[in-house]
């Protein structure tokens, strides 16, 4: 079979960070066609050299990438520069650069690229923020019978939220986006908090990464080492979460995980509840079905999946 086409939506973040070395250390599953950054973790001109940074750490400069929106839709921007430092890959130090920034706008790009592909074709990994897929969806609906799914790391139920008492902060920082999302009518696989929290990084896993004694390894054990104290700290928990990369591991590994399709909607009224995903897991309305929210992992095998395919990078 050949790679599945996908487009990578972030805003890195070392979380986003393994999930864009899973997806390029993944040739034989999946073919990136370009990673298109957003403002979320950190403003925007963070995100774009992140994103640049890490395709170069994984020895593919070759990689396009495009900067999408430097702001949600209506909402002004929420940063996390409190979970994933001033850079937003804060515990690695990483060359600047070498390659540049696309010229295209990242939603023009993400536009132009499902209109010239066939029906049913180009799967979307959203990493951060829905803003940019959000805007395409808006601008160009006819883009939607291109996309085969839509698979994003947002929201959560049962956990409740990581930025307020009831939000996740990726459907926080532009709820209006990720309702747009939600009712776009494409399939939609859902990687909320109840699953990512299922996900918790121990410190021998980390040190297998380190003991890789690759680039790759130290730049990854660096900047998860530095990430995981917030998380653990907050949660009391042994290790922090690996959210993004669940997005990425579902595509090559789904039977990882497992879910149920249920309906969600989300806030975008409400004082204390704006952001959250509203989950229909018991089925009490008679609101169709909109997304598969997946609920467990196996951890084990999530990790080493991670470990095995960074160490061919
Ligand atoms: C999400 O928020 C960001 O801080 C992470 O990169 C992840 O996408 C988890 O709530
Ligand atoms: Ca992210």
């Amino acid at each position: 079979m050949s790679p599945r086409p996908i487009i990578i939506d972030t805003d890195p973040g070392q979380d986003d960070a393994i999930g864009i070395l899973l997806a390029l250390a993944s040739p034989e599953e999946l073919n990136v066609l370009g990673i298109v950054t957003v403002a979320g973790n950190v403003p925007l001109e963070l995100t774009s050299k992140n994103a640049r940074m890490l395709c170069e750490l994984a020895n593919k400069p070759e990689t396009k990438v495009f900067a999408g929106c430097s702001r949600p839709l209506i909402r002004p921007l929420v940063t996390a520069e409190h979970v994933h430092g001033k850079t937003g890959l804060d515990g690695v130090n990483l060359p600047l650069p070498k390659f540049s920034l696309q010229k295209e706008h990242g939603v023009d790009w993400t536009i132009e690229t499902l209109m010239n592909a066939k029906d049913d074709s180009v799967t979307i990994c959203c990493f951060a923020p829905l803003t940019n897929i959000a805007l395409a969806i808006t601008k160009k609906p006819e883009i939607l019978p291109k996309i085969n799914k839509i698979v994003l790391m947002g929201g959560g139920f049962f956990e409740g939220g990581n930025i307020t008492p009831t939000a996740e902060f990726n459907f926080f920082v532009d709820p209006h986006a990720a309702k747009i999302v939600l009712s776009c009518g494409r399939p939609i696989v859902m990687l909320p908090l109840d699953v990512t929290h299922k996900a918790l990084m121990q410190r021998k896993w980390l040190y297998n990464l380190r003991d890789l004694g690759t680039p790759i390894g130290d730049a990854a054990y660096g900047m998860l080492s530095y990430y995981e104290r917030f998380d653990k700290e907050k949660y009391g928990s042994n290790g922090g979460p690996l959210h993004d990369p669940t997005v990425i591991a579902y595509l090559i590994q789904p039977d990882l995980f497992e879910g149920r399709h249920v309906n969600v909607e989300v806030e975008i009224n409400s004082e204390f509840t704006i952001g959250m995903s509203v989950v229909d897991w018991w089925n009490v309305t008679d609101r169709t079905p909109n997304a598969i929210f997946i609920n467990q992992i196996n951890a084990d095998g999530f990790f080493q999946l991670i470990l095995e395919r960074l160490s061919r990078l």
